[in-house]
């Protein structure tokens, strides 16, 4: 299991160096999960493009750039956050439906791999960008697969009716126009399932779907090089990432001998084991019948539980006393919703003792947030046995208003 790679002697170090609540990470973990890609896939060996959306600290893009991996950005925050972190351009490619003309010039002039584009609109004002850039914008589309992953209903977007991509007819449309553009050049086509998909069907599904109509639109003389399947490969939250094999043999599979390059965008899968949140015990108390742990860390550090239902394992670092018990583990944030998890079983915790909250790697540094001006946690990356450093410090008070213009 994961908890070798936290070992607690170095997180009570962590803490006392850092302070809580700190967003730990493992290196080694981050690099296995990649690895474990590459393995997977070796076949084909496709481009991966790390879907920076789970978690764009530079300590870490640093470590997906230096074993090869491009980037899958979502906005020009993360495309900017991408090129520092030393992504070439040329692995990198911009998706998200609605990116703004600015976003689109940003991208054009950085020279990604390509843009993946969600509706005719926004072609046609790729296509403006990229005259005034003088240039020829490359370009896929999001073609919504119309599969069920079988995920919660916000992170499913692989159905008709979520307001991802655009239908094979839409999308046979678009290329045909662009193909006749001198400022548009179709390079590839791409889909998104969803999130947290646990199984290969329904990838094998929307790629057999991705692949029919690749070689429909090269009969009508539109030939594209790259075949992207999106992200979404689940992690069982604590444990590690599902087997790639199932998934691996489901796309490629698929694409075999189509000539296609095959294009990934994991993200969730490599980050989420790589780190924990670590957290210290403040109070413990009863409220009626349930037994609380109130900690230092809450829902704008850590929003997936209340948000998703998500259900993050907890373990106590060092022992507990007395029997085990149930407990909600609950931070400071002046809302019911605002708990870490619900009904954990653990032995009784001393105040001050910290606690780990497992697979936060992914979706939570990211989605955290100041509310209840409440400065964001600092994040630190364990290198070694014994060794650790800082990735990104603790926001202070002083960061809370340094935007605001009174
Ligand atoms: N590519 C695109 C176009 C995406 O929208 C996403 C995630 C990914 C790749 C990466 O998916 P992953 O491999 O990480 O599952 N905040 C939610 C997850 C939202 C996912 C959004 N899109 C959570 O905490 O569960």
């Amino acid at each position: 299991m994961l908890a070798k790679y936290f070992k607690p002697s170095l997180l009570k170090k962590i803490a006392a160096g850092a302070g809580t609540p700190v967003y730990v990470y493992s290196k080694a973990v981050f690099l296995k999960q990649i690895r474990a890609y590459k393995k997977a896939f070796r076949a084909t060996a496709p481009l991966f493009c790390y879907a920076m959306k789970a978690n764009s600290s530079a300590g870490l893009c640093a470590l997906a750039a230096a074993e090869g991996f491009g980037a899958d950005v979502v906005s020009g925050g993360e495309l900017y956050r991408a090129l520092r972190a030393g992504f070439e351009p040329g692995k990198i490619i911009f998706s998200g439906v609605g990116k703004t003309p600015e976003e689109l010039e940003y991208a054009l002039k950085a020279g990604v791999l390509f843009i993946n584009a969600e509706s005719f609109e926004e072609v046609l004002e790729l296509e403006r960008a990229a005259a005034r850039l003088k240039t020829r914008a490359p370009f896929s589309l999001r073609i919504n697969p119309d599969v069920d992953p079988h995920t919660h209903k916000f992170i499913a977007t692989g159905k008709l009716g979520t307001k991802f991509g655009v239908s094979f007819e839409e999308a046979q449309k678009i290329y045909m126009y662009a193909a006749e553009s001198a400022y548009l050049k179709p390079v590839g086509a791409q889909f998104h399932i969803g999130s947290q998909v646990h199984t290969a069907a329904p990838y094998a599904q929307a790629a057999g779907r991705l692949a029919a109509f690749i070689l429909k639109l090269a009969s009508r003389g539109v030939n594209l090089k790259y075949a992207d399947v999106g992200g979404g490969w689940g992690v069982k939250e604590g444990a590690e990432m599902a087997d790639l094999a199932p998934l691996a043999r489901a796309v490629e599979g698929v694409f075999e001998g189509t000539g296609l390059k095959l294009v990934l965008e994991p993200g969730r899968s490599i980050a989420a084991p790589a780190g924990i949140l670590l957290t210290r015990v403040i109070y413990r108390k009863r409220g009626g019948h349930k037994n609380f742990i109130v900690v230092d860390a809450a829902m704008n550090d850590l929003v997936r539980p209340a948000l998703y239902g998500a259900k993050h394992p907890v373990a106590l670092i060092g022992p507990g006393s007395g029997p085990e018990a149930v407990y909600d583990i609950v931070g400071p944030v002046c809302e019911s919703g605002d708990f870490l998890a619900e009904d954990a079983r653990l032995r009784e915790p001393a105040a001050g003792q910290l606690i780990a909250i497992y697979s936060a790697g992914a979706y939570g540094f990211s989605m955290s947030s100041q509310y209840n001006s409440r400065p964001r946690a600092a994040e630190a990356l364990i290198t070694g046995a014994a060794a650790w450093r800082l990735i990104r410090r603790r926001e202070t008070y002083k960061d809370l208003t340094a935007p605001e213009i009174p």
